[in-house]
């Protein structure tokens, strides 16, 4: 297995000009204008499985973008890993603020990055973390080392909420059958501090409307006497949060999992500053529920957060307007056992008992997901600590994430079977912003811890 760093320092360049090839494609799933380039670049994920050796891969259907399966199986009686990524990405807007344009990948060298890093929409989210697992496949393929057997699945619509998937999920649980799943879609402290993410946050998504006249009407005629919808939807989400930024929606957190002094102590140990973490985001202090350390409030403690807000006059000038109606997107972020469906109607019936008379309100649930967390004492964790100790030289720390990928405990549920989170993203990297990037010293770095957790599972396994 010392063959990974050679093989990875021969083929580096090839690699790399892969990935970009693979960059250029703008297969934006929110956006129906990218369509054709969504399932173009599901035919090019195939191409690239089967040059990496899977015996069967295949296009599947669904009623939304197709989802990539492939399989290698080498005997019936070894472990199955199940790897599972994405190959959408996230709009690239706002496009002016690119130093580069997102969907012409370049190489560029950061503080962060001394060795440069792929500068693209989709560079770490997610085809640089999923395509490290189609390199590594092709490692262990062409040079023996395969222990096991190996499906892939490579979903084209995680950005806006993987329906599609859910839906192939339930239909296919014995084609999908596995031992483990795994995953490359998280991050890791930083390149010298590798972690291993043991928690995501589960979401609702929600979208609010409120109307007020039947019409755009003038606000010297009318203002004052009407409910002005702007200004009711501006109240009802300053509402939200009382002094201490603690959710005000009755029974939110009635379900949240407190966590004990020894773990919160034990999260503590994770090297932070927070200097250096204000100074990244050019804030002069950071903001949150009281009681709570920044590293808490971004995994462990749920959120809501208002993620767009319009209504009204925004063009150039001024136009005296009282809108007919005004509108928000907004997430919860969730913590384990609390349970999307149940915090959506939570949501749904206060924002409608919050609203005055004058107006009416319409709650839209979008889509949503539960939380997750992996026990660190499973064949898995313990061969994915393994993998980055061997390769990183420092044993990896587990850290509940922030972000959400909602499948997972979907995964857990349908398929009964635990995820490991192997991300090799820093926080820095840029992942939904404006000049998104993957250090190549991450790529290559992953591509060669991979066949490692391969090498540690099957071996714990036995
Ligand atoms: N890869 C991210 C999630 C992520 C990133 C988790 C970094 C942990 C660390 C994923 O593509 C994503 O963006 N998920 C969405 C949820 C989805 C339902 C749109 C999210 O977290 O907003
Ligand atoms: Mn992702
Ligand atoms: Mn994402």
């Amino acid at each position: 297995m010392n063959d990974i760093k050679k093989y990875v320092q021969e083929n580096k360049q090839r690699f790399i000009d892969e990935l970009i090839e693979l960059l250029k494609i703008p297969s934006v799933s929110a956006d129906s204008a990218y369509s054709q380039d969504v399932v173009d670049t599901a035919d090019a994920v195939k191409m690239r499985l089967e040059e990496a050796g899977c015996d069967l891969v295949e296009i599947c259907e669904t009623p939304g973008y197709p989802i990539v399966y492939a399989e290698k199986m080498i005997d019936p009686n070894l472990p199955t890993v199940l790897v599972y990524g994405h190959y959408d990405v996230q709009p690239p807007d706002p496009i002016e603020l690119w130093t580069s344009p997102p969907f012409e990948p370049v190489i560029k060298k950061t503080d962060i990055h001394p060795e440069g890093a792929i500068f693209a929409r989709g560079a770490c989210d997610d085809k640089g973390q999923m395509y490290m697992h189609v390199k590594a496949m092709e490692f262990m393929v062409k040079t023996n080392n395969l222990p096991c057997n190996v499906k892939f699945m490579i979903e084209g619509e995680e950005e806006v909420g993987s329906t599609s998937l859910s839906w192939f999920v339930e239909r296919n649980q014995e084609k999908l059958k596995n031992d483990v799943i795994l995953i490359s879609d998280t991050g890791m402290i930083s390149n010298t501090q590798p972690s291993v993410t043991t928690g995501l946050r589960g979401l609702s998504y929600v979208e609010v409307e409120v109307t007020g006249p039947n019409r755009d009407l003038h606000s010297g005629l009318y203002g004052g006497a009407v409910a002005n919808p702007i200004n009711i939807l501006a109240k009802m989400i300053a509402s939200l949060h009382d002094e201490n930024n603690r959710i005000t929606i009755p029974g939110f957190y009635d379900k949240v999992e407190d966590l004990s002094d020894d773990e919160r102590a034990a999260m503590a140990k994770a090297p932070f500053s927070l200097e250096a973490y204000k100074k990244s985001l050019n804030l002069n202090d950071v903001y949150g529920e009281k009681g709570y350390t920044t590293n808490e409030r971004n995994s462990i403690r749920p959120t809501l957060d208002v993620n767009g807000i319009w209504g009204g006059y925004q063009g150039e000038g001024a136009k005296t307007v009282i809108a007919s109606q005004a509108f928000a997107k907004i997430s919860m972020r969730l913590v384990p056992n609390q349970e999307w469906h149940e915090i959506t109607e939570l949501f749904t019936k206060h924002f409608e008992s919050i609203a005055p008379s004058g107006v009416t309100v319409k709650v839209k649930p979008h889509h949503g997901g539960q939380g997750y967390v992996t026990p660190i004492d499973s064949i898995g964790y313990q061969a994915a600590d393994k993998a980055y100790t061997e390769s990183f030289g420092i044993k990896p720390i587990p850290v509940r994430s922030g972000g959400s990928i909602p499948i997972v405990a979907l995964f857990e549920k349908e398929l009964k079977s635990k995820t490991i989170l192997m991300g090799f993203g820093l926080d820095s990297d840029a992942i939904h912003s404006p000049n998104e990037h993957f250090g190549i010293f991450n790529y290559l770095k992953g591509i060669e811890t991979i066949p490692l957790f391969y090498k540690h599972f099957v071996e714990l396994s036995k």
